[in-house]
């Protein structure tokens, strides 16, 4: 059954390239950005209030390699993604990456994948580091509003750690399967908000002790919900994808990596675990411009991360984090 979104097609002008911008040099970054307690952050969405600045992309690129380090590849189930952007005599495969971030993973694909044309899309611009291969461009827009303009043109769909900026996940679920071409496969990555104790149990929040690591992430978790952030997303991706008429063959991987070199069983394992605790150092600093937009005075936000960070970086607490990926594909 194809779905409608009408509300979709409401919101937009109906013109042939409905995006905010396609992004080049010349764009007015102070249309696109704005100050807020001493960090960047974008100007169109009042959901995603982590920052857009270098300080923010710069962490960014570390989770990308940290993604990439768990998958061993840019992307999860290897071959199935292989397939959906086979070389064609026709026509160029087009990838879409939704919330492109710093755009390293755009980037990445375009290298890999030569023959084929990469879109990132983000609410702000990205930052590149070295020469944009030429089949990888960029375009701001809000995903929220819709990809009514995009209907049936993509071989992948990448989605990764948007979710504190989307309004309705499932919707937005319904509206990118409409995006992807027959065959085509959407790919969904996150770091869950939820923190696992050594033996890989959730930790609930409420306890009297619990660490200023948990204090922190609990706090980031909640103004996040406030904002109206689908949070949750890790866990509900996979049931939300089988509910959509047009998608098939839904996998769900899940991967538990420590936050510090407190157990490891290889160097490698170490390099992660200490590339997670850097990324988590760097998520906890960038939560202050949220945290504070909740209400939470300057001083208590401070005391929560300097608690979080010296907890982390002594190796004070043994928690987890949980990392998923969930992908589909588009019925032939
Ligand atoms: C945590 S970053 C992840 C970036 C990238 N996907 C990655 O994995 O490296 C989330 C990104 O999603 C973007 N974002 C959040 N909500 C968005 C929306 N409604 N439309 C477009 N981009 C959005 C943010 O601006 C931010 O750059």
């Amino acid at each position: 059954m194809e779905e409608t979104n009408e509300s979709a097609s409401e919101d937009r002008s109906g013109s042939p390239a409905p995006s905010m911008y396609s992004f080049n040099a010349s764009v007015d970054e102070r249309l696109i950005l704005r100050e807020v307690y001493g960090r960047t952050l974008n100007s169109y969405n009042e959901m995603y209030f982590l920052p857009a600045d270098n300080e923010e992309h710069r962490r960014l690129d570390l989770q990308h390699q940290i993604y990439t380090m768990i998958l061993g590849a840019l992307y999860p189930a290897i071959p199935l993604v292989r397939w959906a952007l086979r070389p064609r005599r026709d026509r160029r495969p087009v990838i879409l990456d939704v919330g492109t971030g710093s755009g390293s993973w755009a980037v990445d694909m375009a290298k890999e994948f030569p023959y084929c044309e990469v879109i990132g899309m983000d609410l702000v611009p990205p930052r590149i580091a070295g020469e944009l291969p030429q089949n990888c461009r960029f375009e701001i827009d809000d995903a929220n509003l819709g990809f009514f303009h995009y209907r049936g043109t993509f071989d992948v769909v990448h989605a990764r750690a948007i979710a504190m900026g989307i309004k309705d996940y499932p919707a937005l679920l319904k509206d990118l399967a409409q995006t992807l071409r027959p065959g085509g496969m959407i790919i969904l990555g996150d770091g869950e908000m939820q923190l696992y104790d050594e033996e890989r149990r959730p930790l609930s929040y409420s306890e009297a002790d619990a660490s200023w690591t948990q204090r922190v992430f609990f706090a980031g978790y909640n103004a996040s919900k406030n904002k109206g952030g689908n949070i949750d997303c890790p866990t509900m991706n996979p049931t939300w994808l089988r509910s959509i008429d047009s998608l098939t063959d839904v996998g769900w991987d899940k991967v538990f990596i420590p936050i510090g070199p407190w157990i490891y069983a290889n160097e490698r394992e170490k390099v992660l675990a200490e590339m997670l605790r850097s990324n988590c150092l760097g998520y906890i600093s960038g939560l202050e411009p949220l945290l504070m937009s909740e209400g939470y005075l300057k001083e208590s936000v401070e005391k929560m991360q300097r608690g979080a960070s010296a907890e982390l970086l002594e190796l004070k607490v043994r928690l987890y984090s949980r990392w998923s990926f969930a992908w589909a594909m588009k019925r032939l």
